[in-house]
């Protein structure tokens, strides 16, 4: 018994002693490497940036939270780490190591290389809730055919046709709720009125795209489903009642019947129409026709619809009206520009002949000095700060080496909050943009294949609301230093309310 121990013992000894040291090799070398990954400094090829990973898991995730919803991330978590590590530091953000770029080249480098080198990466609940099927999600391939089925309409030849629909929603909605000179209007003391400008904005974003893009009506009830799944996307991913996330998934749960509706009724007058004058007859000039054209001739599923018309509303209202609310506030604040802003649309307002008379997109071109004193607001105060990518293989950058899986955080803030690419870069200044920037400097709107695919939609908006709120009202802010806040967007904490009286000529 004693030598068939022996002889099986020493069998193992030579069988599976090698296979043995080798796994133990392989794995002091894997965890050397993932060591060296997070905590090496030591000056081989394989160089992680520097910075602090904090806590296991929770990382700096605090510190970042505590920062963004103060609005000033760049303050007081970006700007001291630059300050000590340089433009690119790691740091441990959700359990994710993360590297933080900074500056023009970071932002060329990482927006130009979507897809090669890096893909846009959202926060599971945020995936949830705008949908796995929107633009957000794709890559490649049919990321390229869902940009090439909503460019077109998105352009300025696609949205000229537009310019007097959306004055009409706009100006419907001033009269009726702001008052006009004509009107008689619920005043607080006879003449002034108290309106919330931010709230304001958000709604007639909401109202513009669902009615002049997407053939759908602009219903409160469905507005307010918008406002809760918002506040669940960056909520932790805990569906239990009461939770943020679980009256947001409910939210989109409704905001998902009343879409599917649209898009099946839009489905069949546009196949009833194809049937009756051929294919000619289809109109693809609504985003909404665009969207189930292609949705008729197999090309994207009705899932995929409804999660773009999804995250259209939300891309395209959440941002454009906290730059609305910015670019008031920043007049506000430095009334010479505001005196140089009314002079352009008394100008364009004195060119028509009549007082109801509707802008043209001629008339929105001629608004350019308008126009930078939006860009400067948005310079100082991004809608979308930034957003996160993650490595999909070792990433060269700077000297470092980011390892694949690491997710990458770029922000408007390296470059528009930075002496080296703005002078005096605090200052609110309209006349930096008389010149052209230099690409990737000004993010404001991203940059490479996910460059916002909205911006002409977002400038016709802000123009033509700042047109007709200075041509038609005298309007000052309640609180000129009311805090803003991030919950997860940037707003302003009080909902920026203001106080207006119709000009009486
Ligand atoms: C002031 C207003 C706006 C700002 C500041 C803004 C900003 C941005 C930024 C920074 C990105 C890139 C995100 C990234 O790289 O991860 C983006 C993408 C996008 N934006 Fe906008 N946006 C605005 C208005 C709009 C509007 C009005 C629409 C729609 C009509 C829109 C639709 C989109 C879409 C669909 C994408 C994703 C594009 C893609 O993944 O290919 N945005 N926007």
């Amino acid at each position: 018994m004693a030598n068939f121990i022996n002889l099986a013992f020493t069998f193992l000894m030579h069988a599976l002693l090698p296979s043995l040291i080798s796994i133990i090799v392989l794995l002091v070398l894997h965890c050397r490497k993932k060591l060296r990954w997070l905590y090496n400094d030591d000056g081989d090829d394989e160089i992680v940036p520097p910075g602090e990973l904090g806590l296991p898991w929770i990382g700096e995730t605090i510190e970042f939270y505590k920062a963004l919803q103060k609005n000033r991330l760049f303050e007081d978590f970006i700007a001291p780490r630059i300050q000590k590590h340089g433009k690119t530091f790691k740091t441990k953000l959700m359990g994710c190591p993360t590297i933080v770029v900074n500056g023009a080249e970071a932002n060329r480098f990482f927006l130009s290389n979507e897809f090669k080198l890096v893909v846009s990466s959202w926060p599971s609940s945020s995936v949830q809730l705008m949908g796995k099927n929107s633009i957000m999600e794709k890559t490649g391939e049919k990321h390229r055919l869902i940009r090439s089925i909503l460019a077109p309409c998105l352009g300025n030849a696609g949205l000229e046709a537009l310019v007097p629909k959306v004055c009409e929603v706009i100006k419907a909605h001033l009269l009726k709720n702001w008052g006009g000179n004509n009107n008689s209007i619920i005043t607080n003391n006879g003449k002034e009125k108290i309106i919330p400008m931010y709230k304001t904005a958000k709604f007639l974003t909401f109202k513009v795209i669902c009615e002049c893009l997407l053939e759908m009506e602009a219903k409160e009830e469905l507005f307010e489903c918008f406002e809760r799944v918002l506040e669940g996307v960056f909520a932790p991913l805990v569906n239990v009642p009461g939770t943020s996330f679980w009256r947001a998934k409910r939210a989109r749960a409704k905001i998902e019947k009343v879409l599917v509706n649209v898009v099946r009724n839009k489905r069949k007058n546009m196949e009833e129409k194809q049937q009756e004058f051929g294919d000619e007859s289809e109109n693809l000039s609504s985003l909404l026709s665009r969207l189930v054209g292609a949705l008729i001739r197999g090309e994207i599923t009705e899932v995929e619809v409804v999660d773009n018309v999804v995250l259209l509303i939300f891309a395209a209202h959440d941002t454009t009206s906290f730059a609305v609310a910015m670019t008031f506030k920043m007049l506000a604040h430095n009334p010479h520009c505001y005196s140089l802003l009314l002079q352009e649309h008394n100008d364009i307002k004195a060119n028509k002949t009549k007082e109801a008379e509707n802008l043209t997109m001629e008339d929105v071109m001629r608004m350019k000095y308008t126009w930078q004193v939006a860009r400067e607001s948005i310079r100082l105060c991004p809608p979308i700060f930034g957003s996160f990518r993650r490595a999909i293989s070792d990433i060269k950058f700077d000297g470092f080496t980011i390892p694949k899986g690491w997710k990458v955080l770029w922000t408007a803030y390296g470059t528009h909050l930075s002496e080296e690419y703005f002078r005096d870069p605090m200052r609110f200044d309209p006349s930096r943009f008389e010149e052209p920037i230099s690409p990737y400097v000004y993010v404001a709107f991203g940059g490479g294949p996910r460059v916002c695919v909205g911006y002409q939609l977002a400038k016709l908006n802000i123009l033509i609301f700042v047109h007709l709120v200075v041509t038609y009202y005298n309007w000052s802010l309640v609180q000129p230093n009311e805090p803003i806040v991030m919950d997860p967007l940037p707003f302003p904490s009080q909902g920026m309310p203001i106080k207006i009286s119709p000009k009486t000529c």
